[in-house]
């Protein structure tokens, strides 16, 4: 808690492959800058040590042209909001130490923000904001976590996945069938024409409301690898079946998930949010969710569920600006 107040932030996100900047003055986002390093797709996932090189290069020119866009000055910015964790170390530390510079440089204040958190702050960027408490799943390449969020400053981690991320299950099943990365966006999109139930994977038993994606991999792994033996064409042949089935079971396994976890807070808004949250099967399934409930569907747009800077300012905005926010 603070009692910090400032209207005008401009805000970077640096956690992995996206090197962002995004301005927002009262609750509203003025620019959002996104530079994505399609650099990692040759090595088929991000390599953290090329990913800050990458930061280092595109932050300065990012920044620059939120600032043009947003039609403010340097001097009208109140304060300067980065992404602390959680992250590639190296990455975290280029957007860390470009906001320190800011800051003393500009004589203004300087807070970080949780990337995850962030992310359930996506859904406070345009109105309808949902009220508190609000019971978020933020499935992403790096985490999977349903967070219950009791003020902007009180949040609750009510399970989370004890292995992979739901994104890298995407990716790593989308690679053995020859996508590049991130194939999280293709897998869905290959799957529009697939039969979901062409192949079935095995749901984990895990307790309480936590996930694991692992055994699924290493399900599908040794699935193509047998089938692939016996019919060398197999992938090729079936990339679509294999899409379809492969979402529907991830989505199946979030959608159980969170559904408990909703039956323990019922009273709560809910919302999904992260980069999986772009995925079409699991925002059809979550709206049908939250319509059965009686409850608005919070789910950010496409372009907020993967990591941009306007989740970030936000966060920022709703912890230290927002008139009603706590201090
Ligand atoms: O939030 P994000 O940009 O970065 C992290 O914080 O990790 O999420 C990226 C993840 C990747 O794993 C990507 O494959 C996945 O989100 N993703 C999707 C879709 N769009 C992006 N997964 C499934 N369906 C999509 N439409
Ligand atoms: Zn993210």
């Amino acid at each position: 808690m603070s009692a910090i107040r400032f209207n005008t932030i401009l805000a970077v996100e640096s956690s992995c492959d996206e090197t962002a900047v995004a301005v927002c003055s009262g609750g509203k986002i003025l620019s959002n800058m996104i530079a994505s390093q399609h650099v990692h797709a040759v090595w088929g996932g991000v390599v953290p040590e090329i990913a800050a090189r990458e930061h280092l290069r595109a932050l300065m020119p990012t920044f620059l042209e939120a600032l043009k866009q947003s039609k403010l000055t340097i001097d009208q910015i109140n304060a300067f909001a980065y992404t602390n964790e959680p992250g590639l170390v190296g990455c975290l530390l280029v957007g860390q130490c470009f906001c320190e510079a800011l800051s003393v440089a500009y004589d203004k204040p300087l807070v970080s923000v949780n990337h995850t958190r962030a992310h359930v702050f996506s859904n406070f960027i345009d109105e309808p904001y949902p009220d508190f408490p609000f019971l978020c799943m933020s499935v992403s390449g790096g985490h999977t976590q349903i967070i219950l969020t009791e003020s902007p400053h009180t949040f609750t981690v009510v399970g989370q996945t004890v292995d992979d991320a739901a994104g890298e299950a995407f990716d790593k099943i989308g690679k053995m069938i020859g996508l590049p990365y991130p194939a999280g966006k293709s897998v869905d999109e290959l799957a529009q024409t697939g039969n979901p139930d062409a192949f079935r994977f095995p749901h984990p038993k895990v307790a309480g409301f936590d996930f694991s994606f692992s055994g699924l991999k290493t399900a599908v792994l040794y699935f193509l690898q047998d089938q692939s033996k016996r019919q060398p064409q197999f992938i090729q042949q079936y990339r679509a079946d294999i899409c379809a089935s492969v979402r529907k079971v991830i989505i199946d396994i979030l959608m159980n998930t969170f559904a408990r976890a909703q039956q323990r807070y019922p009273e709560a808004t809910i919302g999904i949010c992260g980069g999986v949250g772009a995925n079409t099967l699991l925002r059809r399934e979550f709206e049908q969710f939250a319509r059965d409930r009686g409850k608005y569907p919070f789910m950010p747009p496409a372009q907020y569920c993967t990591d941009n800077a306007a989740m970030v300012a936000t966060m920022a905005y709703w912890q230290y600006a927002r008139p009603s926010c706590p201090s």
